[in-house]
């Protein structure tokens, strides 16, 4: 049986209107609403939009794979912080690595590695509502855990911060990344078995980028031209305080999602940017725990879509409304020119997001936007040595909690059941017999969209046969680069082709709403060499 109960802040964001039809009863919403501020009834626009700072090394160390060779080191606390999300409001109690929200920003090139020490300084107690009864959050654990990944990287297992690898309080680990990968837009962020989703909305998360030859023969905008961009949906209470809301069992207080209705870019609601008319590269991260954005400007703006997760496209593609689910990025570019005076929004759907003030200063814009980005030879599927058939699955469980989810309907504390060989490609088909779009996300590798199927999902449980019911559909332009995360839709068949390169071990792939990752969406799997 495939039915939901959902927790309620749906917006008109395209996964939430999905998923509207399908709500029962407003169960929590007399709950809910008095505990919450409604963020319409703040002054929009007073706030410059943060960019976050640019780590800076403390001193340089040995490369752990070959001690000639020297890196550079930093150290990077997590701490309670207050943060101040909108000038008329009390700061906001936050979680934070490094100091700020998001974090800091690390600013890296290809082939030149670094290391990390990720300190857990985090208070003993978590300050949201820690569920006992999922996996790896029971009592015996410490309420104060954390370990970081580093969404996108090619990294070896031991650096790659497994979800049961947390640090407990007081406690540090370094870790090692190579970056031997194509300039993208990587970003970290916490990953504890349990209460993933709780430390990603206290703030545990920033931007990290890769650089490259490729990317700086192109002569996109850059310096304080290119900017990231990332958004985040939160609830906060009368008090200006976080709220992440509940079930109405004490006891198993964990909900399918969680929708919020302040939106926040690099740590601001409704934030402004002072634009001069000229091209800006924005860096765009869904840093949401569950909200799927709809992006598009207001005002003719010219703009078009230039990257993805994994790096640039092989060429721009003019953007209309960019679609991002939780963890998935889009570098684009803008061109502000000939709207010098205007006041361009930044919307998702009904969401007023930011605002940009375009200048009337002259300004001589010696970037460009070249026709070609950078090749994406597309793989061909006779190069996958297996297709896997795996299924994304809700059950209903009336007795002991409200929904369950799983992959392949297997818990994560069972034996491994994917074990790609390295240097292998393989096709993975994601089933999704279910009403909600499940971003998926495969640790280490980058991957190419084949496509997506609607198909007879009666019949597949039935008797695990697929019936088609409509041709293969595409990716679309903006998503036809290479990708760490995919949408699979209802009631599709979303097919990825995943060349397994990097290092053998053992890794996860989960579902990316972290609600869902949390509560058993979530499966290690293990790159073998033989
Ligand atoms: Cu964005 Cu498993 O992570
Ligand atoms: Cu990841
Ligand atoms: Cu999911």
């Amino acid at each position: 049986m495939i039915t939901r109960r959902k927790f309620l802040r749906q917006s008109g964001a395209a996964a939430g209107a999905l998923l509207a039809s399908k709500l029962p009863a407003l169960h929590h919403t007399q709950q809910v609403k008095p505990q919450t501020m409604d963020p319409n009834t703040l002054a929009k626009f007073v706030d410059p939009l943060p960019i976050p700072p640019i780590l800076k090394p403390d001193r340089t160390e040995p490369n752990p794979e070959d001690p000639k060779v020297k890196l550079p080191y930093y150290r990077v606390a997590m701490k309670q912080i207050e943060a101040k999300v909108h000038r008329d409001l009390k700061p906001t109690k936050s979680w934070s690595c490094g100091g700020s929200l998001p974090g800091p920003t690390f600013e890296t090139r290809n082939g030149e590695g670094l290391l990390v020490e990720w300190a857990n300084e985090l208070p003993a107690e978590h300050f949201l509502p820690v569920d006992r009864h999922l996996h790896g959050a029971e009592g015996d654990k410490p309420a104060s855990r954390a370990v970081i990944h580093l969404h996108g990287a090619k990294t070896r297992p031991e650096s790659d911060g497994y979800p049961e690898s947390w640090i407990a309080q007081g406690k540090s680990v370094v870790y090692h990344y190579p970056n031997q990968q194509d300039a993208a837009m990587l970003w970290y962020h916490d990953h504890t078995m349990g209460i993933n989703r709780l430390n990603m909305y206290a703030g545990l998360f920033g931007s990290f980028f890769v650089r490259d030859k490729a990317e700086d023969s192109l002569d996109l905008p850059s310096g304080k031209y290119e900017i990231p961009l990332m958004i985040f949906d939160r609830l906060l209470t009368p008090d200006s305080q976080l709220f992440y809301p509940a079930s109405d069992k004490a006891s198993a207080p964990w909900l399918p999602e969680l929708f919020g209705d302040a939106i926040l870019v690099n740590g601001k609601l409704f934030p402004y940017l002072e634009v001069a008319p000229r091209k800006y590269r924005f860096r765009l991260l869904n840093a949401s725990n569950a909200r799927f954005y709809h992006l598009s400007f207001s005002g003719g703006v010219s703009a078009w879509n230039i990257g993805t997760d994994q790096g640039l496209l092989p060429a721009p593609v003019p953007m209309k409304a960019s679609m991002l689910a939780p963890a998935e990025r889009a570098d684009i570019v803008v061109d502000f020119a000939g709207h010098g005076g205007e006041e361009i929004l930044l919307k998702s759907d009904s969401f007023q997001i930011m605002q940009f003030r375009v200048s009337r200063e002259k300004v001589d814009d010696t970037s460009s936007l070249s026709a070609a980005l950078r090749p994406v030879p597309r793989i061909p599927e006779t190069q996958a040595v297996t297709t896997r058939l795996l299924t994304l699955d809700e059950y209903v469980n009336l007795v002991s909690e409200p929904i369950l989810l799983l992959l392949n309907a297997t818990y994560w504390h069972e034996p491994i059941t994917e074990k790609p060989k390295l240097n292998t490609t393989e096709i993975w088909s994601l089933i999704n017999p279910t009403d909600d779009a499940h971003p998926i996300h495969l640790h280490l590798v980058r991957f190419q969209i084949l496509d997506r199927r609607r198909y007879d999902v009666a019949a597949y449980m039935a008797n695990r046969q697929l019936r088609f019911l409509g041709p293969p559909v595409p990716p679309d332009p903006d998503e036809a680069g290479w990708k760490d995360t995919v949408r699979a839709n209802p009631k599709m068949v979303t097919r990825i082709i995943v060349p397994f390169e990097g290092y053998p071990g053992r890794y996860v792939w989960h579902c990316h709403i972290l609600e869902h990752e949390d509560n058993e969406m979530m499966r290690p799997y293990e790159v073998v060499t033989s």
